[in-house]
């Protein structure tokens, strides 16, 4: 019998229109715009108005679009954010009643920056074990919402978004992951609930501490996710990683000997939207038509937890041609 996969039909994002660039930060902190891009690769990011749900429920119609189905057909939603609008009703609670997928079942999954390769691999499994057919994946964070505005060593790095994929079973697609997690490292990056001045929910980064963890992980997880799919490096026509900073691609690119090119970026332009960033990546693509039917591609990311995870997806859907604005900008066109 042949085995089923998770293959991708669709995909879709949203960025907010209200952009905040590195003269505006540096009018608030202590910083310049030649350090924030030379250091990361960000030179401008989107702050939502209307929160989390009100941007997944944007990138959720778009991929729905895109794989030509009905929001009823869904039999499953999962969002990944780590900043929902609410403890509870989840995001994905909230996307469920926006776009009206009646039928599905809906749930958030915390996994903070490596939270849409989670719920990708949650959604292959479900896929794959008969539960569910057709399952839409949101990635969405508003990281702006748990940002220390004071602190320049976090507020430059992140801003909003969303960006979602729709699933379904075929005979290929997510053809293996590597997932894995690092409680003891967690202190490295958190954002606590407590009531305590130095525990305000905003974010706290030991930058030198993720950033080193970050460029000998994600080079790890892709040598094992490629070995698991039984894939050479140089098959791969893309990687999309994790936007958290251009000099943490780069490095990971120099690590495996890949090219540059094979590894897209538009960090410039929205900073590190946490679970959103692989999708919008993915969907840009797409949506540029630079991906065509029968690539292999790899996704990868790291983040809080410590977290991290990649996955081997061949591309089966057709080509989208030149369907949608294209937001991305050449990897050698980026300044890093
Ligand atoms: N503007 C200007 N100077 C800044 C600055 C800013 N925004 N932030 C820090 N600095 C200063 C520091 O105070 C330090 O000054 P000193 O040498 O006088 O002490 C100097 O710049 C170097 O700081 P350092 O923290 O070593 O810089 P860095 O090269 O490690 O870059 C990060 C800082 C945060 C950009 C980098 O560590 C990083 O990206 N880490 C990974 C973070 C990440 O990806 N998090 C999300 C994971 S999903």
């Amino acid at each position: 019998m042949t085995k089923t996969y998770a293959r991708i039909l669709g995909t879709g994002s949203f960025l907010p229109e209200r952009h905040l660039t590195n003269a505006d930060l540096a009018k608030r902190v202590n910083t310049n715009n030649e350090w924030i891009v030379e250091r990361t690769g960000i030179r401008e990011r989107r702050l939502s108005e209307n929160g989390t749900a009100a941007m997944a429920a944007e990138a959720a119609q778009q991929a729905l679009a895109d794989a030509e189905i009905s929001a009823e057909e869904l039999d499953l939603v999962i969002a990944a954010t780590s900043t929902p609008d609410y403890a509870f009703p989840g995001v994905a609670c909230q996307v469920q009643a926006a776009i009206g997928a009646n039928r599905a079942f809906c749930f958030d999954l915390a996994a903070a920056c490596s939270g849409f390769l989670y719920a990708l691999s949650t959604a292959a499994a479900y896929i794959e074990s008969g539960i569910a057919r057709k399952i839409l994946v949101i990635g969405a964070d508003a990281m702006s919402k748990i940002t220390n505005w004071e602190d320049r060593g976090t507020c430059i790095l992140f801003g909003d978004g969303a960006g979602a994929a729709v699933l379904t079973a075929a005979s290929t697609g997510l053809m293996a992951f590597d997932l894995g997690t690092s409680g003891l490292d967690g202190g490295s990056l958190t954002c606590p609930f407590g009531t305590e001045p130095e525990e305000l929910p905003y974010i706290h980064m030991d930058g030198r501490r993720v950033f080193q963890f970050a460029v000998r992980t994600v080079p790890e997880t892709i040598r094992r996710v490629l070995a698991e799919a039984s894939w050479e490096k140089d098959e791969v026509r893309y990687y999309f990683l994790h936007q958290a900073n251009a000099r943490i691609l780069a490095s990971v690119a120099r690590t495996l000997q890949i090219p540059e090119k094979k590894m897209p970026m538009n960090i410039a332009y929205c900073g590190n939207t946490s679970a959103a960033s692989i999708p919008i990546l993915l969907d840009e693509w797409n949506r540029a038509g630079r991906i065509s039917p029968g690539d292999k591609l790899v996704l990868a990311g790291f983040g809080a937890g410590l977290t991290w995870g990649a996955a081997a997806l061949e591309w089966k859907r057709k080509k989208t041609a030149g369907k949608g604005i294209v937001r991305g900008i050449e990897p050698e066109k980026q300044n890093r």
